[in-house]
């Protein structure tokens, strides 16, 4: 029996644990430089509100990431690339395709984080220069002031604010031309393997019986840039993903050298025989229909299953927003979302990570991911 006194005293310490302030993990200066320096890619820091925010807090401890429906953002970082970024970096880039081609969004990071994404396709390089790691698509450099380290931050913050969720963070070297190959790697190693990094980033460099227990309030890196330029000891780091990534491909797997399983959908220029948006958006939807299935029942094998439904062709003008959403006639947005609600794609579970291009702002469709 507890002394009749203390009872006051445990009633007041009920009251106080959830008001007192956890300490952030991060120093809050440096935290506010990051996002107001990122702010061009992360956009302007809200902290997360909305139905989305703490998705993964329905689900069990136990459940393996490999086993779970994550939706994520192709080319995260490009959701602001217009015309007139485009016009003001010509010095840098000279002309280049139109800016659209390079468009995967319109949402900011923090608002594809609240619209319930929680897998990121960053892609990096060097400024122009030749010193911070910035974001790039192909040869469009899509802001010269943000880092790669400023928007780790912003992920670190929503971590931080929202602990039940984790996050899977595909980090690829898209650009050396301010700088090199090896200076790029080491860049990359350098801030994710900083001692604030190490407070978020979970360890394994393996993934396939990682519970979400060890991913919430972490994130875990694929990696897809080599660090084979390093010294032994710095040439380990997430999952790595760099052996066999196979082109513009509808249906292959990796192996990582920790032994997972990767299987991957990314065909992003699908030629269909018919010219037009319809058949290339049909020739889209039937392969990432075919891949979400194949995940659900692991008929590949069991492992990590990854399904790009982003796509665009530029001979004909087909751009991410175009194959994504439709014009007049439906995109693949719209027809996964019904594959997924009502069609065959309808209670299907464990349909693994799937990266859209302009999924958010295509009503219901991250739900259907999700559910
Ligand atoms: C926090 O960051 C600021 C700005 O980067 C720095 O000046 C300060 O020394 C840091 N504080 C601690 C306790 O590390
Ligand atoms: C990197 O970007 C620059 C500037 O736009 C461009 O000249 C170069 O071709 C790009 N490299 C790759 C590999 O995309």
């Amino acid at each position: 029996m507890l002394p009749l006194l203390c009872l006051p005293l445990l009633a007041i310490l009920a009251l106080a644990a959830p008001l007192e302030s956890r300490a952030p993990k991060y120093n809050v200066t440096s935290m506010n430089e990051a996002l107001k320096r990122g702010s061009e890619i992360l956009g302007t820091y809200a902290r997360c509100s909305g139905s989305l925010c703490s998705w993964m807090s329905k689900v069990p401890d136990n459940t393996r990431i490999t086993d779970m429906s994550i939706p994520g953002t192709h080319d995260t970082a490009s959701w602001d690339y217009t015309l007139l970024r485009q016009i003001s970096y010509l010095k840098y880039t000279n002309i280049i395709y139109p800016s659209p081609l390079y468009r995967c969004g319109s949402q900011s990071i923090f608002a594809q984080l609240a619209a319930g994404n929680r897998a990121f396709d960053l892609r990096v390089g060097f400024a122009p220069n030749g010193k911070d790691l910035v974001f790039f698509h192909s040869e469009a450099l899509l802001d010269v002031n943000a880092r790669f380290e400023d928007v780790m931050q912003g992920f670190y913050r929503f971590l931080e604010e929202n602990p039940t969720e984790g996050l899977v963070i595909s980090v690829k070297d898209e650009n050396a031309t301010w700088g090199t190959t090896q200076a790029l790697q080491q860049s990359l190693y350098t801030t994710l393997t900083s001692p604030l990094a190490q407070q978020y980033i979970n360890p394994s460099t393996s993934i396939s019986s990682t519970p979400l227990s060890a991913l919430r309030g972490k994130l875990t890196i694929l990696r897809r840039f080599s660090l084979d330029q390093l010294l032994s000891n710095q040439q380990t780091l997430g999952i790595d993903l760099t052996n066999g990534w196979a082109d513009n491909n509808p249906d292959f797997s990796l192996s990582t050298p920790a032994g997972d399983k990767v299987y991957i959908e990314d065909l992003y220029e699908p030629k269909a025989d018919k010219i037009g948006l319809t058949p290339n958006v049909n020739l889209k939807l039937d392969v990432t229909t075919k891949h979400i299935t194949a995940a659900s029942g692991k008929t590949k094998g069991d492992g990590l299953y990854l399904t790009f439904a982003s796509s665009e062709q530029a001979y004909q003008l087909l751009f991410p927003q175009v194959m994504a959403q439709g014009v007049i006639v439906p995109g693949v947005n719209q027809g996964l979302k019904k594959f997924l609600v009502s069609g065959g794609g309808k209670g299907l579970k464990k349909k693994g990570i799937i990266f859209t291009d302009f999924g958010s702002e295509t009503s219901g469709f991250i739900e259907a991911i999700i559910a």
